[in-house]
């Protein structure tokens, strides 16, 4: 047996089937390509699930981890550390926030949002509690985050749910206005939903949610976990739309590929959390935090986003005129780096047929495929998927 049979096979015994993962072993990453355990190479369009930004082996990300490894892996957030302080300043400085807290997955990015909301929500002897989501929304598998993420299949066999939720229809600006009552605290909206199939809000929704809030007094939460940090080719997905929210929730691309999540807040919702709220053993870790720093310095660079927007319009494009030449394709959705293609049929064959192309796709729903390459691509690898796109869907 081949060390990639042994290894799906073991998977298959001694590991707890929540992912239906490819048949194939991936060993290790240069660039934007992947190579499994028979030397096979992958051009990778999913890039961890929108968190490689700089693809695999970036050298200056690779150097800051190494440096940092050697000096403190971690410690208790009872003590002082640098790395995260200085991340929290580079977002600082280049958002709306005033604070920032760090952990480790977007999920608990989501759970902290809510539990600052609430706190927030209860001060000065108000009682709100209340959070507003949107259909098709996804802001993470914990109890809390699922009950902000209203589909059967993901909620169903885990009720009862939290309660205190209320949802409203994405990009309808009226559903939502009913939704928010006297116990709401916060909305909670993804500019574009990645893991719902690739949906952008509309600039009157957006525009309109944030006028809204700041009327009823209600905080405004982006999930920005999969389209934030330069993913849309703007630093934030919320800066499309000429919005500023009060809470924004950061993962995926933040730590380089290590574990690490952010939230950021105005001061107003961060002097009502105190010693003792809310807290992680590994949130802030240092490792992390520098990785995070090269991430963010990189991707923050004018020149930088300015290249994501400009091949994130080519395969935009690209895949446009590959939507006129095939009757498979639907509509084709997206901006910058993520984009979602609505086929008439299931879309896992067609990641599967992927694999034999050599090329690394993603769904998002069971029509939906989804392209959330390394922001670092080139032209040339647009043209590469686009080719064997157009020959999968022959
Ligand atoms: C918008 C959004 N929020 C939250 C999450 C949950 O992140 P994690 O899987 O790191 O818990 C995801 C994951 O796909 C996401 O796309």
């Amino acid at each position: 047996m081949g060390l990639g049979q042994e290894i799906v096979s073991l998977e298959k015994q001694l590991i707890v089937q929540t992912y239906r993962r490819a048949g194939f072993v991936v060993e290790r990453g240069e660039g934007v390509y992947l190579y499994d355990s028979d030397g096979r190479r992958y051009l990778d369009f999913v890039a961890g699930i929108a968190v490689n930004a700089l693809g695999y082996g970036d050298p200056e990300l690779l150097e800051a981890i190494d440096k940092q490894a050697r000096r403190l892996i971690h410690v208790s957030n009872l003590y002082h550390t640098e790395p995260h302080v200085r991340l929290a300043q580079m977002l600082v400085q280049n958002s709306f926030a005033d604070r920032v807290f760090f952990c480790n997955s977007g999920a608990e990015a989501t759970e902290a949002a809510i539990k600052f909301a609430r706190k927030w929500g209860r001060a000065g002897g108000q009682d709100r509690y209340e959070v507003v989501c949107f259909t098709g929304a996804f802001h993470g598998r914990t109890m809390g985050a699922l009950a902000l993420t209203p589909r059967e299949h993901y909620q169903a066999p885990f009720r009862p749910l939290i309660g205190g939720v209320r949802v409203a229809q994405y990009n309808d600006l009226r559903s939502a206005e009913q939704a928010i009552g006297e116990s709401t605290c916060a909305v909670i909206v993804e500019p574009v939903q990645g893991e719902g199939g690739v949906h952008l809000a509309s600039a009157e929704f957006m525009a309109g949610l944030r006028e809204l809030c700041t009327e009823r007094n209600v905080l405004l939460i982006c999930d920005e976990v999969q389209c934030g940090l330069g993913r849309t080719g703007r630093l934030w997905a919320h800066q499309l739309y000429g919005v500023e929210p009060d809470i924004m929730t950061l993962a995926k691309p933040l730590g380089g590929g290590l574990p690490m999540a952010a939230v950021l807040v105005r001061e107003e919702v961060a002097c009502c959390v105190e010693p003792g709220d809310h807290g992680s053993t590994f949130g802030a870790n240092p490792v992390a935090a520098a990785a995070a720093q090269v991430v963010f310095r990189r991707v923050a660079q004018d020149a930088f986003l300015a290249r994501v927007r400009d091949v994130g319009s080519y395969l935009g494009r690209k895949l446009h005129e590959l939507a006129e030449r095939k009757r498979e394709v639907r509509q084709v959705r997206g901006v910058g780096l993520i984009w979602g293609i609505e086929l008439t049929k299931e879309a896992a064959p067609v990641v599967e047929q992927g694999y034999a192309e050599g090329v690394i796709m993603a769904v998002a729903g069971p029509n939906v495929l989804r392209l959330v390459p390394p922001l670092i691509i080139e032209p040339e690898h647009v043209d590469q998927v686009v080719q064997a796109l157009e020959r999968i869907l022959a």
